[in-house]
């Protein structure tokens, strides 16, 4: 194992009516805050009127921010530093999935900066001081809640890029699986999918000692085979909803990537995806996925494939590493499109056009330390592989 440091601020309330202690986490870090969220999930499922009753009981005005799209726009992010500077704000309550989350971290991010909060995305600097981040998470995906990393969109670019610093973990994360009973099941299909590949992201690396962090990896693949399904079937099953939304958040809180190199592939060619086309980030992770596994599919890289084939598949561990190998990424591609995923991207109108030029963009930032480096042209052929 390499030398690491792992440290991460967040406090966590898990759990049914932990809600009931962000008022008073709040209090001890902000006057008055902006809440942001997205198209209206949580006005209609309850989330809002909790999260509204914790301010009044703590006395802590609030200003709203509503609209944050699905890959969160700069657009929205600039307009809630706006707020926060105009009205004079000084926390940022994030009430959502990913989306909600990000841009709440881009704004928080965004009120210590002059510039335009582009420029934290273009990476032209590091964020180093931000507004306290609250969050009341309602999906179980991308791990926002516990990570320092914002993804925020340019649809005027067709850029979709990421920036984190130290600054940016929430400073308290309330994560109440009830709150996730009326996610619709694309979304919790969509969600379990990311789950899945941020774990796939840091177990496909280099370097293979790391024995707990890549166990703990098997355990969140198996469990979000596990309860992914269950909590399409029956939406308010609480053990599946709880294990789905404790499986988010350890996927890409840092923990699976300790002490070996990690450098992701699939979320650098997916983000291209969804900014030429704004596809759902899930969705277009469980079409890339299984086809970069066939890709990378080679001798050196077979026993990896082999040992999470037995690992998470329960396959036969008898079997050649080859055929082992290709059966553990068939099951991958049949279990994405069980819960109802694309598996192509001609299913969501995706065609080649801009295959090369996605290509060129995600190859910027490297490919050469990933589990298996690609090329442009590589990354073509996985775009190829997908149609
Ligand atoms: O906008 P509302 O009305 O709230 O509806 C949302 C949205 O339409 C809906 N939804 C969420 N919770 C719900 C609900 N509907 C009913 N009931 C609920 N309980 O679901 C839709 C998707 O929400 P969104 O927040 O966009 O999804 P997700 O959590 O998947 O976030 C996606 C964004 O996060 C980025 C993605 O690229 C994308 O921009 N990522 C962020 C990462 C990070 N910060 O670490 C890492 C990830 O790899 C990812 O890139
Ligand atoms: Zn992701």
């Amino acid at each position: 194992m390499t030398n690491f440091t792992y440290s991460i601020p967040t406090v966590v309330h898990f759990g049914q009516g932990q809600i009931q202690k962000l008022g008073a986490e709040i209090a001890a870090r902000a006057r008055k805050v902006l809440v942001v969220y997205g198209g209206g999930s949580v006005k209609r499922n309850g989330v809002f009127d909790d999260a509204a009753e914790q301010l009044k009981s703590h006395g802590i005005p609030w200003v709203e921010l509503p609209g944050v799209e699905p890959n969160p726009r700069v657009a929205t992010v600039r307009e809630g530093v706006r707020l926060c500077r105009e009205e004079g704000l000084n926390g940022v309550l994030a009430l959502g999935g990913g989306s909600a989350i990000d841009c709440a971290k881009g704004i928080a991010a965004g009120f210590y900066y002059d510039g335009d909060p582009w420029d934290l995305s273009a990476k032209k600097l590091t964020p180093e001081r931000a507004l306290p981040i609250f969050a009341v998470l309602t999906m179980a995906a991308t791990g926002s809640e516990m990570d320092d990393i914002a993804v925020i969109s340019n649809p005027e670019t067709n850029e979709k890029e990421s920036f984190a610093g130290p600054c940016c973990y929430p400073a308290v994360s309330i994560l109440d699986p009830t709150y996730t009973y009326t996610l619709p099941a694309f979304q919790t299909a969509a969600g379990t999918a990311d789950i899945m590949s941020h774990t796939f992201e840091n177990y496909f690396s280099p370097i293979e000692d790391n024995y707990l962090a890549d166990s703990l990896a098997e355990a969140i693949l198996r469990s979000c085979i596990k309860y992914g399904p269950k909590a399409i079937q029956t939406p308010d099953d609480y053990e599946a909803r709880a294990n789905l939304m404790w499986n988010a958040t350890w996927a890409i809180n840092g923990f699976l990537k300790m002490g070996k190199p990690v450098s992701w592939s699939v979320h650098r060619m997916e983000h291209e995806l969804s900014a030429f086309y704004d596809v759902t980030h899930g969705a277009g992770l469980a079409i890339l996925t299984p086809n970069w596994m066939r890709y990378v599919l080679n001798e050196r890289t077979e026993g990896r494939f082999a040992r999470y084939g037995t690992a998470v598949w329960d396959l036969d561990a008898a079997l050649p590493a080859r055929r082992l190998a290709e059966a553990a990424i068939e099951r991958t591609r049949t279990f994405f499109t069980s819960m109802g995923l694309p598996a192509t991207l001609s299913e969501i109108g995706i065609g080649p056009e801009h295959f090369r030029e996605m290509a060129r963009k995600a190859r910027i930032g490297g490919f050469d330390s990933t589990f298996v480096p690609l090329s442009v042209e590589d990354i073509v052929k996985i775009y190829e592989m997908s149609l």
